[in-house]
């Protein structure tokens, strides 16, 4: 298994075994990305964090990630602060972090925009998130969040659920979860249905995903409910978020219909989705999701940067 200095750009880029090599690998980070017990596999290396969209968890994540790893951070967080700002283009900048650092991380709201920026880069590329592309890192984290919790993946009855058509996590998920042999449910308003291409890409890889508008019926015999947020800033027009906000929500009542241990997760941040309610009950898994991306981001930079590996 060989992942030195290698990009990551899409989870197709991975195969079964390498994605499951990295949910083991992040298993064993787990003191680590804590502050239990302490190392510094990548002392003397700098990470670049290149943020052209918003950003909480994965930002700082990879922050916490590479620190706790003993490796220094530099980079931006809004591109209004930098040379953009004065008409610099996408690939002068990242030949600049590439310079400045031995691994980038980006976010960008183009689709494409991280497999691009490997043009202009010696370092590994690590795509944090390109517009409704791919989020190939939180999926990692979503599929470490599942096994840890389910012990399995294989025959896991999954709702994916919300906005399916602009949400990249779910892009990167579904593909990841049939590839490794979940069974997959769609719910989502009408006009933001899981893209054609990602079902053939399903169907390609395991068992054919169901849709559904009823989430009552799909929530009943799940094992995971994945909630997205509605995608408001890729909306072409305003007038459409408004009539689609809040068709679906998670709350105590749709719990009736759940089974007692089905997990609840959401890559974050929510705004309407799930009623703050639900974050009481022992299905809401989403914060402990959250941080889940600590372990894995270091496993993934430990594999990609280290010299010596746990
Ligand atoms: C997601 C993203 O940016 O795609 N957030 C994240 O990385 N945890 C989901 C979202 O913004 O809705």
């Amino acid at each position: 298994m060989d992942f030195k200095n290698r990009d990551v750009i899409s989870i197709k880029d991975f195969s079964k075994e390498e994605i499951i090599y990295v949910i083991n690998y992040a298993k064993k980070m787990m003191p680590y990305a804590k502050g239990e017990k302490h190392i510094d596999i990548l002392k003397g290396k700098i990470l670049s964090t290149l943020f052209f969209e918003p950003s909480t968890r994965t930002r700082l994540s990879f922050e916490s990630a590479m620190n706790r790893l003993g490796g220094r951070v530099i980079g931006f967080a809004d591109p209004n602060a930098t040379s953009q700002k004065k008409g610099e283009s996408l690939a002068d900048t990242i030949r600049m972090a590439d310079s400045y650092s031995d691994v980038i991380v980006i976010r960008h709201p183009q689709e494409g925009a991280a497999r691009l920026s490997t043009e202009f880069a010696e370092s590994p590329v690590l795509n944090a998130g390109d517009g409704a592309g791919h989020h190939p890192t939180q999926c990692l984290l979503d599929l470490f969040t599942i096994v840890t919790e389910k012990k399995k993946i294989k025959g896991d009855k999954i709702v994916l659920l919300g906005d399916l058509k602009y949400g990249r996590t779910v892009h990167s998920l579904a593909y990841a979860l049939s590839l490794l042999g979940a069974e997959l449910s769609f719910v989502s308003p009408e006009s933001l249905k899981m893209p054609k291409e990602i079902i053939n890409e399903c169907k390609e890889q395991g068992p054919e995903p169901s849709s559904t508008s009823n989430l009552e019926k799909a929530v009943k015999d799940a094992d995971v409910l994945y909630v997205t947020r509605i995608q408001r800033e890729r909306f072409p027009d305003a007038e459409e978020y408004n009539r689609v906000v809040g068709t679906y929500k998670v709350d105590i009542n749709l719990l009736k219909y759940a089974k007692e241990d089905l997990i609840i997760m959401h890559p974050l941040p929510r705004v309407v989705e799930i009623d703050p309610e639900v974050d009481k009950t022992p299905h809401a898994l989403y914060f402990k999701q959250a941080f889940n991306g600590v372990p894995v981001r270091m496993a993934l930079l430990s594999l990609i940067l280290g010299d010596r590996q746990l």
